[in-house]
């Protein structure tokens, strides 16, 4: 894929991490919708403002009529309740499991066919490091992430016969709202993320691992079991 025949939609893009993938993709030459739950929160010049709840199928649909010359979807927008899965409220549970998983699945469903009519593209959803890592401090997150990751692999294959390259990134603490608890020399800035993701979706990367944390667990996922 080259960027400057890219028309993108990024999801979750008033902030975070989604305001910074607008930002490189615009500053690349792409067109950009920006699509966020409040469109109005968009502050981001040069973009195109777009109505999306991931979670609203009525939504989802409306976005994908709108946004009909897409060929790029960042799958970013995310959660995070940090609920415990004993313990933790079930409706934050829930919310975690119909934000990264049904919510996810919702946009890819509803733009595969967009992204096939412009004679294909690719799809990137953001996952994490805790899609393998999974403390209980963040059960419900990391269990929804385990699930964005299967989504991946497995929309990976079907996509692929239809021209659609679906890239996963993975990583650990940015300096977002998400975790503002967390002391500012565990985080990276994701502005740095979103180039190294996008620069793997160009080059035709199926993972992206945006540092050492989530390269440390990846590899050891292939180490034998503990006792
Ligand atoms: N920050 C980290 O350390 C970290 C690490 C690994 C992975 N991630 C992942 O990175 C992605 C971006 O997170 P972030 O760090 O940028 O967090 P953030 O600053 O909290 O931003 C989250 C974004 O997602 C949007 N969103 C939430 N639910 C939505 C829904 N149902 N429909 C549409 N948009 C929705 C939010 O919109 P509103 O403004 O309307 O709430 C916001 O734009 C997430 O997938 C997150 O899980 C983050």
């Amino acid at each position: 894929m080259n960027a400057e025949h890219i028309t993108a939609l990024v999801t979750g893009a008033n902030r975070g991490l989604g305001r910074r993938f607008a930002e490189e993709l615009l500053a690349r030459g792409a067109k950009v919708y920006a699509a966020a739950r409040r469109p109005e929160s968009i502050d981001l010049p040069g973009v195109v403002p777009l109505q999306l709840d991931i979670t609203d199928p009525e939504s989802v649909r409306l976005a994908a009529q709108q946004a009909g010359d897409v060929n790029l979807v960042v799958n970013n927008a995310g959660v995070s309740t940090r609920a415990t899965l004993v313990d933790g409220p079930i409706d934050d549970i829930r919310l975690e499991m119909e934000t990264h998983y049904f919510g996810t699945l919702n946009v890819v469903r509803a733009f595969a066919p967009v992204i096939e009519r412009n004679g294909g593209g690719a799809m990137l959803n953001v996952l994490s490091v805790l899609s393998w890592l999974h403390p209980q401090t963040s059960g419900a997150y990391s269990a929804a992430k385990a699930a964005g990751w299967a989504l991946t692999d497995a929309v990976r294959e079907e996509l692929a016969p239809r021209g659609i390259q679906v890239t996963a990134l993975h990583v650990g603490y940015m300096d977002t709202d998400m975790v503002s608890y967390i002391p500012a020399d565990k985080k990276i800035d994701p502005g740095f993320v979103a180039g190294l993701a996008l620069d793997g979706v160009f080059a035709g990367q199926t993972e992206v691992l945006a540092d050492d944390l989530s390269r440390a667990v990846k590899a050891q996922l292939s180490a034998p079991a503990q006792a």
